[in-house]
C-alpha cells in the first residue's frame, strides 16, 4: 500500500494551558511513532470558569493555529473546550478533531456494573451536561452524578499530590458522590490524573476513568480507519507552543508530561 503525504503530519493537540500535558503523555505512550504539535493557551488558562462564548471564541483561535502547522488531525486535550466548542473547532478545521467527553464516557459506560457514575471537572465543564449527555447516549440507564472540583487544578499545579490539604478538599468534594453509591468516576479535567493517588484513597473501590487515556485509544482508532497512521518506525517528535511562558512553566509542564519538556516556543503572532 503507498502511503498518504499527510501520514507523516502532526496530530496537533490543545489545551487551555498545561494540563493538556497529561494527553499528550497518554498520546505518546498509545502512539510513540506519531509527530505531535501541542499549543497550551497559558495566557489565558483557566478556561474552566468562563463563559461558554468566550471559551468557543478562544476554542477558534486555538484551532486556527494548529491548522496553520498543517496538522492531520485535532485532538481537543480541553475537557472545558471538548465540552461547549467542540463545534466550533470542527468548523475551523477540514481534519477530523477528536475530544475527550465521547471516550471518556464511552469507557466509563464500560467500566460500570451498577450504572451509577460519578464526573468530575471544572464549572463549565460540569455545567454543560456534556459527560451526561455523551453517557445516556452510550446507555439511556445510566445515573449520572457531576461535580465540580476547582480547586484540584491549583493544587495539582502546586505538586501538592501527597498533602493533608488535597485529601481534606478531595473528601469536601468527593464524600457527596461517594453517598451516591458510585462505581465509576470520570476525572473530566486535564489536571486530575495528577491528583489519582489521593482520589483514589478517598473513593476507595470505585474504577476511576482518564479520559485522556481513553482519547488516547479513539485516537488510534480514527487514524487506523482513516488511514491516517504514520508509517515510521521511528519515535515521534513533540513540539510545544504556549500563548505565554509562566513562572514555573518547565517544572510544572515536566509533572504533567511524566519527563523533561524540551524546547517550548511562544506561539508567535498568537494575539
Ligand atoms: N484544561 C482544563 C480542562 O480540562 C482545566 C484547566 C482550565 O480550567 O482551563 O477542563
Amino acid at each position: 500500500m503507498t502511503s498518504k503525504p499527510q501520514q507523516a503530519q502532526p496530530i496537533g493537540v490543545f489545551d487551555s494551558g498545561i494540563g493538556g500535558l497529561t494527553v499528550v503523555r497518554a498520546l505518546v505512550e498509545r502512539l510513540p511513532h506519531e509527530n505531535l504539535v501541542y499549543f497550551g493557551d497559558t495566557a489565558r488558562v483557566p478556561y474552566g470558569p468562563k463563559s461558554p462564548q468566550v471559551v468557543r471564541e478562544y476554542a477558534a483561535q486555538d484551532t486556527d493555529f494548529l491548522v496553520s502547522h498543517q496538522v492531520k488531525m485535532i485532538v481537543v486535550a480541553c475537557n472545558t473546550v471538548s465540552s461547549v466548542a467542540l463545534e466550533v473547532v470542527q468548523k475551523h478545521s477540514k481534519v477530523p478533531v477528536v475530544g475527550v467527553i465521547v471516550p471518556g464516557a464511552r469507557a466509563a459506560v464500560s467500566a460500570t456494573k451498577k450504572k451509577r457514575i460519578g464526573v468530575i471537572g471544572t464549572v463549565g465543564t460540569i455545567a454543560s451536561n456534556a459527560y451526561a449527555n455523551a453517557i445516556r447516549q452510550f446507555d439511556a440507564s445510566a445515573e449520572v452524578i457531576g461535580q465540580a472540583c476547582p480547586l484540584f487544578v491549583p493544587l495539582a499545579e502546586e505538586g501538592w499530590i501527597d498533602h493533608k490539604a488535597t485529601e481534606m478538599i478531595a473528601k469536601e468534594y468527593l464524600f457527596p458522590l461517594k453517598l451516591q453509591k458510585i462505581d465509576t468516576l470520570v476525572l473530566g479535567c486535564t489536571h486530575y490524573p495528577i491528583l489519582e493517588n489521593v482520589i483514589r484513597t478517598v473513593v476507595d473501590g470505585v474504577t476511576l476513568i482518564d479520559s485522556g487515556k481513553a482519547t488516547a485509544s479513539d485516537v488510534e482508532q480514527v487514524l487506523e480507519e482513516q488511514h491516517l497512521r504514520n508509517p515510521s518506525r521511528l519515535k515521534g517528535n513533540v513540539q510545544f507552543f504556549v500563548s505565554d511562558i509562566p513562572y514555573r512553566f518547565s517544572e510544572i509542564g515536566e509533572r504533567f508530561l511524566g519527563h523533561t519538556l524540551g524546547k517550548v516556543r511562544r506561539a508567535e503572532g498568537f494575539f
